[in-house]
């Protein structure tokens, strides 16, 4: 049995767009949201139908909240809840100091009580799967981080998903993924682990190991085809020696992707989740950092596809990638 792969959630990149070009590609099992504010959805603001548009696979597609505010994430799980989705996920591993700050994200796991309070009244409120994905916490400390995620099985998390780095800990800190392992151990419930997959071949040896999903955030943005590519090597290594190549129109696959935001987000959202996406994509191209300069100087849409289609007029040679 294969175990789960699942897209993570990434504010301004995990959306309807993103989601259909993976999905284009073979998909995932599971979607992870970008986060979404508690506070926001209940006020109604005017793009919250943009945050909860649950396509291409509302079936496959988990919520995540945001909130510091622990009556906020009760009602906004409800809500949630009501929608089609598979499952409502509470974000207690955000680390940006913004939001740290308001008291949302990792800021929840300073203190056990609070956490499982929250997660207990959650639970009441939602039917759907429940989850957490969380940091280890403000130390490496393992025995605290297995306290704090026993008192939220306890109150009725179903899944954990582990990005095992501390809150003050960049991207230039590997991952502890031994961590997943040791934590899986001490709970009941399963444990999924995130944190530096890069490849389709990482994947799979993640997938290998002790964990029961594995989450992929950035590679899959760089790689939309990043989850079809490790089920195709997962078959070949079990059937026969790996021979199977994928073929990738990087140009036209750029080109979908722009499509896609026109027909799924908002305008005002447009540059923005444009450049977040293809600050990633572009890592696929022998002068990507060049052209990332100019497609943020791109005024619009239609502008971004302009330069898009003129790096790729002068260095033809690239559209098409072998992986
Ligand atoms: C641009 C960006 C936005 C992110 N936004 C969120 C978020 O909304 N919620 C969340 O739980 N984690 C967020 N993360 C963290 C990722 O979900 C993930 O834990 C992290 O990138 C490590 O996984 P990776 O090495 O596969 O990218 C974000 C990461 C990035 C790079």
């Amino acid at each position: 049995m294969s175990i789960p792969f699942l897209l993570a959630p990434m504010a301004e990149l995990s959306h309807r767009a993103l989601r259909e070009l993976i999905e284009g590609f073979g998909g995932c099992d599971a979607y992870f949201s970008e986060m979404i504010s508690a506070g926001a959805l209940l006020s109604g603001g005017p793009f919250e139908s943009w945050y909860i548009d649950g396509g291409p696979r509302s079936e496959k597609l988990v919520y995540q909240l945001l909130g510091a505010d622990s009556r906020q994430i009760v009602k906004a799980g409800a809500l949630l809840d009501r929608l089609e989705c598979a499952g409502i996920d509470i974000n207690l591993g955000c680390s940006a100091p913004m939001i740290r700050k308001t008291g949302a994200g990792v800021a929840w796991m300073a203190s056990i009580d609070r956490a499982g309070e929250l997660i207990a009244r959650v639970r009441r409120a939602v039917r759907r799967r429940l989850s957490v994905k969380l940091r280890i916490g403000f130390q490496d400390d393992f025995e605290y981080l297995a306290g704090f995620c026993r008192r939220l099985e306890a109150e009725g998390t179903e899944l954990i998903i582990l990005h095992p780095r501390t809150a003050g800990e960049k991207f230039r800190r590997s991952a502890r993924w031994d961590y997943v392992g040791e934590l899986r151990r001490e709970l009941g419930i399963p444990v999924a682990g995130n944190g530096d997959i890069a490849s389709a071949a990482d994947l799979c040896r993640r997938a290998a190991g002790p964990c029961d999903a594995v989450m992929a955030g950035r590679a899959a943005v760089r790689q939309p085809w990043l989850f079809a590519q490790a089920r195709l090597l997962e078959t070949q290594g079990r059937e026969h020696p790996p021979c199977e190549n994928f073929h990738i129109n990087l140009a036209e696959t750029g080109l979908n992707f722009l499509e896609l935001l026109a027909r799924h987000q908002p305008p005002e959202f447009h540059l923005s989740r444009a450049r977040r996406f293809f600050s990633f994509f572009c890592d696929n191209l022998k002068w990507g950092n060049y052209l990332k300069t100019l497609l943020n100087r791109g005024e619009n849409l239609a502008g971004i596809e302009r330069i898009w289609r003129d790096y790729f007029a002068e260095h033809g040679e690239e559209a098409l990638l072998t992986v």
